[in-house]
């Protein structure tokens, strides 16, 4: 954290990419001395975008969530970012309480996010949440505009906050190059049929020129659903919607492998290993680690249920494995997440006093909910003898990447829940299902007694893949994939789209909804 003084001048950027997300990835608060301090976002995807911008430059438009964020920007709502060393324009898009708490918590989190997880909580979809989550997109797709430098700029959207974003955009400036990324699984059509609004959804999506999913299984479920909506044809990588094509592909993201290795290498990693050990009063010779936002998708429930089996079958563990349980809390304002976390605070109890060591009151857990800065997460990955990824439904999990790319020493078991889209590539892990408390047991166990010469040999084929599908080769390929599409013509055959009568598209100006 650094401070420094307001500043007002022109920050346009020179370099033509943009960005588009809901999370910031810096934001600015005031000191104690009154000062203006600000802080990166935590959490994979901000860090793996911050990425790319330091290396691309150009413009970042997003959310101002910060306490002070409006003190840090120019006349135009700029800041440039890093603050420490400046690469890009941050443009800030403002929201009233009300708007974030009905487009953000509402319809993103409390529909959008259950819609597409599995995760047994159910959707929740109000008319006033999708009528706000409908205008701040729309806002959203002016700043864009607004901030273009020159129509060959990819216009690069992040995710379910910003669905409508491209048939806005697309509006506004027709000939913009549009792709968007959807980070979280998508639904099978028949659990999107929940959703009142899938059709303009669906809409907004078919909007860009490239959309891109995490996995094989999240386009043919998009494609699916496109086609029981609106009879939309698939053909040759194109899908094919009221008179326009989209590129429909699957890529999958990874993390900053060069920054995490360069973390490891510090030599301050070591003291930084050892502060830890002390801080968590750490006195055992194994210990496991879980990281993730506290949220009801990330199995640490389950996680919990494992650990508690795998102390009761070995009760000599108690002495010998602390765990230690990081939980960033998340969307706490949602009475699904405040369920969820008092309900993990209840476990971590009763599982630390079940088994709670001789002379020792503490138990074998220990419980942290905040967010851990790039240098102490790297040193945890490195003090664990195993890290537990136990979702019960993840888009990817750049958890289980970031801790293979924190292991150069070869060292450390990864344990992966076969629900998270990271198993599809990273197959050499323990691979667990956490609905199965014994089976998940018998993985930790497998983990634990894991000869040196197999956890080596995995580590290194895990790296490999995270290596090989670092952050800037997933956005790479999104954006190379935009820049060299040509607009397609309509694939010929007896089903013409153009034809086909479609009321929901989004095609006129009464369409919009009213600003504000
Ligand atoms: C997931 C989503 C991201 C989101 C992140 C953190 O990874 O795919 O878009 O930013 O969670 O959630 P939050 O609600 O804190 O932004």
């Amino acid at each position: 954290m650094s401070s420094l003084s307001p500043h007002r001048h022109d920050n346009r950027p020179s370099r033509p990419l943009a960005v588009v997300s809901n999370r910031e990835p810096y934001l600015h608060s005031l000191a104690g001395d009154g000062s203006l301090t600000w802080a990166p976002t935590t959490g994979g995807v901000s860090v793996a975008l911050d990425a790319l911008m330091r290396e691309r430059g150009g413009v970042w438009v997003a959310h101002g969530a910060g306490a002070a964020d409006r003190q840090a920007v120019d006349d135009d709502d700029r800041v440039l970012v890093p603050p420490n060393s400046p690469s890009y324009a941050l443009r800030r898009v403002w929201l009233n309480e009300s708007e974030e708490h009905h487009y953000y918590e509402g319809f993103a989190n409390e529909g959008l996010w259950p819609l597409c997880h599995v995760a047994h909580v159910k959707p929740v979809f109000r008319a006033k949440d999708w009528h706000v989550y409908r205008s701040v997109n729309e806002r959203f797709a002016r700043t864009v505009s607004d901030e273009l430098p020159d129509l060959a700029a990819p216009v690069f959207i992040q995710d379910y906050h910003l669905a409508l974003v491209p048939g806005y955009l697309r509006r506004l400036r027709p000939e913009a190059r549009i792709a968007l990324f959807w980070h979280i699984p998508f639904p099978h059509p028949e659990k999107l049929r929940l959703c009142p609004y899938r059709r303009q959804l669906l809409e907004g999506l078919v909007a860009t020129d490239l959309l891109a999913f995490q996995l094989d299984r999240d386009r043919l479920n998009f494609l699916a659903a496109a086609h029981a909506e609106f009879g939309a044809k698939e053909d040759r990588s194109r899908v094919y919607v009221g008179g326009r094509s989209a590129s429909v592909c699957a890529v999958p993201i990874g993390v900053d492998f060069d920054r995490i290795q360069r973390v490891t290498r510090d030599p301050s990693l070591e003291s930084e290993m050892k502060r830890l050990r002390r801080e968590l009063r750490i006195n055992t010779p194994i210990i496991g680690i879980g990281v993730d936002r506290l949220d009801y998708t990330k199995g640490i429930l389950e996680r919990l249920a494992a650990l508690d089996a795998l102390f009761s079958r070995w009760p000599v563990l108690r002495d010998q494995l602390t765990f230690v349980q990081i939980a960033v809390p998340s969307r706490s304002k949602l009475d699904s997440y405040a369920a969820v976390e008092a309900d993990i605070d209840r476990q971590v109890a009763k599982v630390n006093a079940k088994h709670a060591r001789a002379g020792d009151d503490t138990g074998p857990i220990r419980y942290r909910k905040s967010a851990l800065r790039i240098r102490r997460l790297v040193a945890l990955y490195r003090l664990a003898d195993f890290c537990i990824v136990s979702s019960l439904h993840d888009g990817m999990n750049l958890v289980a990447k970031e801790f293979v790319a924190a292991r150069e020493d070869l060292g450390g078991v990864l344990v992966l829940s076969e629900l998270a889209g990271a198993a599809q590539e990273l197959g050499d892990a323990v691979i667990i299902n956490p609905y199965d408390v014994e089976g998940f047991t018998d993985g930790l166990r497998q983990a634990l007694d894991m000869p040196a010469g197999e956890r080596q040999r995995r580590m290194e084929l895990l790296r490999r893949v995270v290596a090989g599908r670092d952050v800037l080769r997933w956005a790479t390929d999104i954006l190379e994939g935009l820049e060299s599409l040509n607009s397609a013509p309509l694939p010929p055959g007896p089903t013409d789209h153009r034809q086909r009568p479609n009321p929901t598209m989004v095609t006129g100006a009464e369409r919009l909804p009213t600003k504000g």
